[in-house]
């Protein structure tokens, strides 16, 4: 996601060929000689990477195994409570491991029958319109690494917990896929930068941080909340909107902290009418009226 990109540590390839990601000072895992080395190893991995190829795979040490286990844990206890039913199915039919980190290429393996799906690596930020744009062609740009394992319950960056725990268990639902395929669609089709700003805005508050009623309760389907040990279990007490495709398109937010403006969707029909059907069918024109729109 290119707001959480104020996020992803920058990565440097140099002429010998050696990559270095750059963790800011705050990283909990800045002083750990052992996790950066790793850390460089993975994102090599995917600035190497050739479209078409297996994904490489990634070494990770058992206690980052262990942190894997336990935040697929807890969340999984989290979900039952406050995901929607649809992500529920969908986490079931995907089936991922829970006491290991699955390899990209696992991923892919188990997504790809059921919603045409495959997982690429990418080593960080990934260009705005590239990142979507592959949606359309059923690719999901993912981070491989993992948060340090000494603050297993908080990271800075979208890690392979929040790509795989929040976004492969989604993309198993047909219904989802759907969704992440034409948001690609109308990344591809608008021309303008100010027009790929409001789609990405649009997917922001919708499959990255959208809430849904069901059944009288107030439940989440964005990767991000469901990924996230704390938001999970705050997003209900925040300031919760009407679904409204001009609001979400132009609404700030700050990726620093919990996402305090949330919109609800009233039922995922109404997530597919509106918002699908923006994604399925917008271009700078119709943006651009919407924007003017009072
Ligand atoms: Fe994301």
């Amino acid at each position: 996601m290119f707001e959480e990109a104020q996020y992803f540590a920058p990565v440097a390839k140099r002429e010998d060929g050696s990559v270095t990601v750059e963790l800011a000072s705050s990283h909990p895992g800045f002083a750990d000689a052992v996790y950066r080395e790793r850390r460089n190893a993975i994102a090599a991995l995917a600035l190497n990477y050739q479209p078409g190829d297996p994904v490489p795979h990634a070494e990770y040490t058992e206690e980052e195994h262990q942190v894997w286990a336990l935040v697929s844990r807890e969340l999984a206890a989290k979900h039952q409570r406050y995901a929607i039913r649809e992500f529920l199915d969908a986490t079931e039919r995907l089936g991922l491991p829970k006491d290991h980190i699955p390899q990209l290429q696992e991923v892919s393996d188990r997504l790809y029958p059921l919603t045409g799906f495959r997982y690429i690596p990418a080593a960080g930020l990934v260009p705005l319109r590239e990142f979507y744009g592959v949606l359309a062609d059923g690719y999901f740009h993912s981070t491989q690494y993992i948060r340090h394992h000494s603050v297993p319950f908080y990271t800075p960056e979208p890690d392979i917990i929040h790509e795989v725990i929040g976004h492969a268990n989604t993309l198993a639902s047909d219904r989802f896929a759907e969704l992440y395929r034409v948001a690609g669609g109308a990344a591809r089709r608008v021309e303008s930068e100010d027009a790929l700003q409001f789609v990405s805005k649009v997917f922001w508050f919708t499959l990255e941080f959208g809430v849904m009623r069901e059944a009288s309760e107030l439940k989440a389907y964005g990767a991000g909340i469901l990924s996230s040990y704390g938001e999970i279990e705050e997003f209900r007490g925040m300031d919760i909107r009407p679904l409204d495709l001009k609001a979400m398109g132009t609404t700030e937010y700050d990726i620093t902290k919990y996402q305090d403006v949330l919109f609800e969707a009233m039922s995922f029909d109404q997530l597919e009418d509106v918002v699908g059907s923006f994604w399925a069918t917008c271009d700078d024109d119709s943006i651009a009226r919407l924007l003017a729109d009072g």
